[in-house]
């Protein structure tokens, strides 16, 4: 449920890429999700944050205000419908229009097989890291068809179209972003909504500590995907490789692509 929404505005001017553009990311909290709206900020965009964590929520909104951003913060779980339709509404009110969704939020959970997960371990991941994406889009992109433009920027993985295994539900759910980007773009395109997905690679975030400790650190994964060169621009990403490619496919920059998936691995899938 939404707790309510807080606006920070600090009145200063923007001059960037996404000017007077009012953009929501969701799981804004940490990681990916930071890095986009800090990013999306800086080109000007009104910011508005989803995410279920009330202070981690409230520390990136305030860091974006402190910055001269615009922002407004909605502490909710995407997988309520009810909370997420009422947030769009309140944000219609707020900000009269929504030209970019980022569908960012999401959970990787604890490696297991087919052989010992539970229909409840995969029904939950595929409620957030799926079903969620649908609903989202399902709620906002009414709004960007009457404005005849919009932009859907899903946060999919290299995990949607290869596996290290032990992680079927994450696969399936990335998997099935990568497949439905191709049919919500031919849908919405007569609307001038444009619609693609990121697929990152090994990125460092909270997201990457597998019990405490951070998988792209440990000596195997350096050994081989480090010092053998697996990823060939030889380290993990950071979110800030990311950010940049978000904010490229929501700006105009990007006005004649749709239903693409931009792979940022730092050429981990460009190698065997
Ligand atoms: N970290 C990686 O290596 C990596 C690699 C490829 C893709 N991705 C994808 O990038 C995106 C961001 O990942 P990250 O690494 O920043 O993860 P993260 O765990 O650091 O951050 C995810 C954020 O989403 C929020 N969130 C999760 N479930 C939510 C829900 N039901 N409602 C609202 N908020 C919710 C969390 O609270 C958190 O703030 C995800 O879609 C992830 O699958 C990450």
């Amino acid at each position: 449920m939404s707790i309510g929404c807080i606006d920070l505005d600090t009145g200063a001017e923007a001059m960037g890429i996404l000017d007077g553009k009012v953009c929501l990311v969701t799981g804004a909290g940490q990681g990916l999700g930071r890095a986009i709206a800090l990013e999306m900020s800086k080109e000007g965009a009104t910011t508005v944050l989803l995410e279920r964590n009330p202070e981690t929520l409230h520390a990136v909104a305030a860091e974006i205000a402190e910055e001269g951003g615009k922002v407004s913060s909605f502490a909710l779980d995407v997988t309520d419908y009810e909370a997420y339709a009422n947030a769009v509404r309140d944000i219609m009110v707020r900000h009269g229009r929504i030209d970019v969704l980022v569908n960012n939020a999401a959970i990787n959970p604890a490696t297991r097989s087919i052989l010992d997960d539970t229909l409840e371990d995969w029904r939950r991941t595929i409620g957030i890291n799926l079903e969620a994406v649908y609903m989202g889009s399902k709620l906002v992109a009414p709004h960007m068809v009457k404005q005849r433009s919009g932009r859907i920027i899903h946060i999919a993985s290299i995990q949607g179209f290869a596996s290290s295994g032990l992680c079927g539900s994450y696969n399936a759910a990335k998997g099935a972003i990568i497949a439905y980007t191709k049919s919500m773009a031919v849908e919405l395109a007569p609307h001038n909504i444009l619609v693609n997905s990121v697929a990152p690679g090994f990125m460092v975030t909270p997201m990457s500590f597998v019990n405490g400790v951070d998988e792209t650190t440990t000596p195997e994964f350096v050994k081989w995907y480090i010092d053998k060169r697996k990823i060939p621009l030889g380290r993990s990403g950071m979110p800030e490789d990311v950010s940049g490619s978000v904010v490229f496919l929501a700006s105009d920059y990007c006005r004649y692509m749709t239903g693409q998936l931009l792979v940022v691995d730092g050429g981990l899938m460009s190698t065997f």
